[in-house]
C-alpha cells in the first residue's frame, strides 16, 4: 500500500517535471519573423539581414550579404540561427523576384527628313530595363516618307514581365529643299563670301540652287518662263488661308517679261530720273519678276504697308515658302527700298531661315552676295 503511494508520487513528480521541461524548452524556441512584402524588384540591392524583422531566443549566425535578385521568380534564402541551447538550426525565407518597372527609352524627340528619303526611325534609339534584359523597341503609328507632313508617332518598349514604355516623338517629312537643284555642266562656278556654291548656266545664276536676280546677277533677255506653276499653287493656298481670316490678297503683278520690265523701267526713268528709278524699279533683265518665282500683291505702293494683309503676309508667308524679298531697312543689301507687296518663292526650308522670327534676313546677306550695278 505504502509502496503504491510512493510510486504514484514519483510518477506525479516525473510528469510535472516532464511537462515543465517541455514548456521550458518550448518557451526557449527560436522565433524568427520576416518583413511582410516578399516581392523584391529585380536587380535591386538588398541584404539578407534586412529581410528579418525580429529574432527571439536565438542569434543569427549567417553573415550579412547581398541577396541575389538577378533572376525572376521565387528564391529561397537560408539563415542559420544558434538557439538557447547553443545549437545551430536552419531557417528559410522565400522571396519572389519581380519586375514591375517599365523600360526607359532614350530617343530624339524629333526626326526630320526630306520627302522620299527614308530614315531608320530606330537608329538613335536605345532602351534599358532594370531586368538588364535586351529590350526591343518598335514604332507605333502611321507615316509616309513619300508625303510631306508632321507625324506623331510612338516608341514602344516592353520587357518580359510585360511592363510597357510608350514615348511620343515626331517625324517631319519636309518638302525637297530648293537648294537641291542640280546644275549639270555649269558654265562657271564660284563660291560666295558665306561659302555657298554658285553656278552660272545659260546666263542664269544659281546660288545654293536658288535662281538669283538682282542688280548684280542678271537674266538673259530671252528668259521667258512665265509664272511658275508651283509658285502659283502655293500662292493660292496662302491666299485661301488668308481669306479664312477675312483677308483679301491677290496677285497684281506676277510674271514680267524682259520687254515688259524694259517699258516699265523706262517710264519710271522718264518720270523720276534714273537715280530715283533705280531705287525702286529693276532695270530690264534684273527683275525678279522675270524669274517667274516672284509677284506683287494688292496695291504696289506704300499704301499697302500698314494693311492687315501686309502684316499677315510678313508674318505668315514663310510657312508657304515665300519671303518678303525687300525688307524695311535693308536697302543697302537688296539694292531696293522696302516693298511690303513683293514676295519671292524659295520653299519653306530657306523661307523659314530668312524669316528669322520676323526679323527678315535678305537673300543677299544670307548667301553673301551683292546687289549692285557695275
Ligand atoms: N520692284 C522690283 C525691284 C522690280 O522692279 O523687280
Ligand atoms: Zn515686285
Amino acid at each position: 500500500m505504502k509502496n503504491k503511494k510512493i510510486i504514484l508520487i514519483v510518477v506525479a513528480i516525473t510528469l510535472i517535471l516532464g511537462v515543465s521541461v517541455f514548456f521550458f524548452i518550448k518557451s526557449k524556441e527560436v522565433k524568427i519573423t520576416f518583413k511582410k512584402a516578399n516581392n523584391i524588384e529585380i536587380n535591386s540591392k538588398i541584404y539578407n539581414t534586412d529581410l528579418i524583422k525580429s529574432i527571439k531566443n536565438g542569434k543569427l549566425q549567417t553573415k550579412k550579404e547581398i541577396v541575389n535578385t538577378s533572376k525572376l521568380g521565387s528564391h529561397k534564402i537560408k539563415y542559420i540561427i544558434k538557439n538557447y541551447f547553443k545549437k545551430n538550426k536552419e531557417y528559410f525565407y522565400t522571396i519572389i523576384v519581380v519586375d514591375t518597372e517599365k523600360p526607359t527609352i532614350k530617343f530624339d524627340k524629333q526626326i526630320e527628313t526630306t520627302i522620299g528619303v527614308e530614315v531608320d526611325l530606330l537608329k538613335n534609339v536605345t532602351a534599358e530595363d532594370n531586368s538588364k534584359e535586351e529590350i526591343k523597341v518598335t514604332v507605333d503609328g502611321e507615316y509616309d516618307f513619300k508625303k510631306t507632313g508632321t507625324y506623331k508617332l510612338y516608341y514602344i518598349a516592353k520587357d518580359s514581365s510585360k511592363n510597357e514604355a510608350k514615348e511620343e516623338f515626331t517625324l517631319v517629312v519636309k518638302e525637297k529643299p530648293k537648294d537641291t537643284t542640280i546644275i549639270t555642266n555649269p558654265d562657271k562656278t564660284f563660291t560666295t563670301t558665306k561659302g555657298f556654291k554658285g553656278y552660272t548656266k545659260n546666263g542664269l545664276t544659281y546660288i545654293a540652287g536658288y535662281l538669283v536676280a538682282n542688280k548684280t546677277y542678271s537674266l538673259p533677255s530671252t528668259y521667258n518662263p512665265g509664272l511658275n506653276s508651283e509658285v502659283q499653287s502655293k500662292a493660292n493656298v496662302m491666299f485661301n488661308d488668308a481669306k479664312k481670316e477675312g483677308l483679301n490678297i491677290y496677285i497684281s503683278s506676277g510674271f514680267r517679261s524682259y520687254n515688259t520690265q524694259k517699258n516699265l523701267y523706262n517710264n519710271y526713268v522718264a518720270r523720276d530720273g534714273q537715280n530715283a528709278a533705280d531705287t525702286y524699279s529693276a532695270r530690264p533683265g534684273r527683275s525678279e519678276h522675270q524669274t517667274g518665282l516672284a509677284f506683287d500683291v494688292n496695291q504696289i505702293n506704300s499704301s499697302f504697308d500698314n494693311t492687315v494683309e501686309a502684316k499677315w503676309l510678313a508674318s505668315n508667308c514663310y510657312k508657304y515658302g515665300f519671303i518678303l524679298r525687300y525688307p524695311k531697312g535693308k536697302e543697302n543689301e537688296t539694292g531696293y527700298i522696302y516693298e511690303s507687296w513683293h514676295f519671292r518663292y524659295v520653299g519653306t526650308d530657306l523661307a523659314s531661315k530668312l524669316y528669322n522670327n520676323g526679323n527678315w534676313i535678305t537673300m543677299e546677306t544670307y548667301f553673301g552676295i551683292t546687289s549692285k550695278y557695275n
